[in-house]
């Protein structure tokens, strides 16, 4: 009795092998994948918070901006048409975690904690975080921020850094769902500073001269960042999109969206020399 449930049980287990087999290799001729890609590009769904100018913002209802051309570029150069859509910042994360999107861009800081999560390009921009203050102000590094109020997007560097400073959870760090709210608090006087990505608080000043805004630097405090591309973890785009970055970093377009956002030429060496 015994042994005949066991054989059973064993037939029924080696039928289920067949069968999941069978069904795998369905799927993987199924898909076509090789045909399917010289046929027609398939399009990417790309994710971003374009409340981050000059990489990612909206001017006149369009996602445009560093982040928006370099995409396009590369995802011409790997063969894919892209479909970029402004999603917010914490809902870009739940989104190619969950393989909702096929990647972001989005002026990302490549990083270990983040590494756990989801897969990265190689870098594509090198950044770091400074402290935008208004004229004037007693502050002149990270230091100073101490007992002061700062302002941060929530689930940013900046954010991180500014816990560095002033310990985890101080109700002097007002925490915003996206840069530019952070900003407006500065500038209607609920916060003494932001800390914020070095070209986006630049920008600002740079954009809004009658503001009267100055952008603090902090090499002892804020550390060199590479932002990147983020995969959901183990996407098999990632060594295309690699394979692309490179490519555009060597044949010049790079550096061509780079001096037309930026005005001068990047130091493509050192960004090679992260990978
Ligand atoms: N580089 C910083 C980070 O990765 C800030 C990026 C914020 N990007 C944005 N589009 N709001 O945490």
């Amino acid at each position: 009795m015994k042994k005949g449930l066991l054989t059973f049980m064993l037939v029924f287990a080696f039928m289920l092998l067949l069968s999941a087999c069978g069904s795998s290799q369905e799927t993987a001729s199924g898909e076509g994948s090789e045909s399917g890609k010289t046929e027609e590009k398939k399009t990417l769904r790309v994710v971003t918070d374009a409340a981050y100018a000059p990489f990612e913002y909206q001017d006149k209802g369009e996602i445009v901006g560093f982040d928006i051309d370099f995409v396009e570029a590369v995802a011409k150069e790997a063969g894919y048409e892209v479909e970029i859509t402004n999603v917010g910042w914490d809902p870009l994360f739940v989104e190619i975690k969950d393989q909702i999107a096929d990647f972001g861009v989005s002026a990302i800081t490549i990083n270990d904690d983040r590494k756990e999560t989801y897969d990265f390009s190689v870098p594509y921009f090198l950044s770091t975080n400074k402290i935008l203050v208004p004229e004037g102000s007693d502050i002149s590094s990270a230091e100073d921020l101490k007992n002061k109020v700062v302002a941060v997007q929530a689930g940013t560097t900046g954010q991180e850094a500014v816990e560095g400073i002033l310990g985890k959870n101080n109700k002097n760090m007002k925490q915003f769902e996206n840069n530019n709210l952070a900003i407006m608090e500065l500038t209607s006087g609920g916060a003494d500073a932001v800390v914020a990505d070095n070209t986006v608080v630049e920008e600002y000043v740079k954009n809004n001269p009658d503001q009267k805004l100055v952008v603090i630097e902090d090499k002892d405090s804020f550390e060199a960042e590479y932002y990147g591309l983020m995969f959901p973890k183990g996407s098999e785009l990632k060594a295309d999109f690699d394979e692309a970055i490179n490519n555009v970093l060597d044949n010049g377009t790079y550096g061509e969206i780079y001096n037309d956002w930026f005005g001068s030429d990047p130091d493509v060496e050192n960004l090679k020399a992260q990978q």
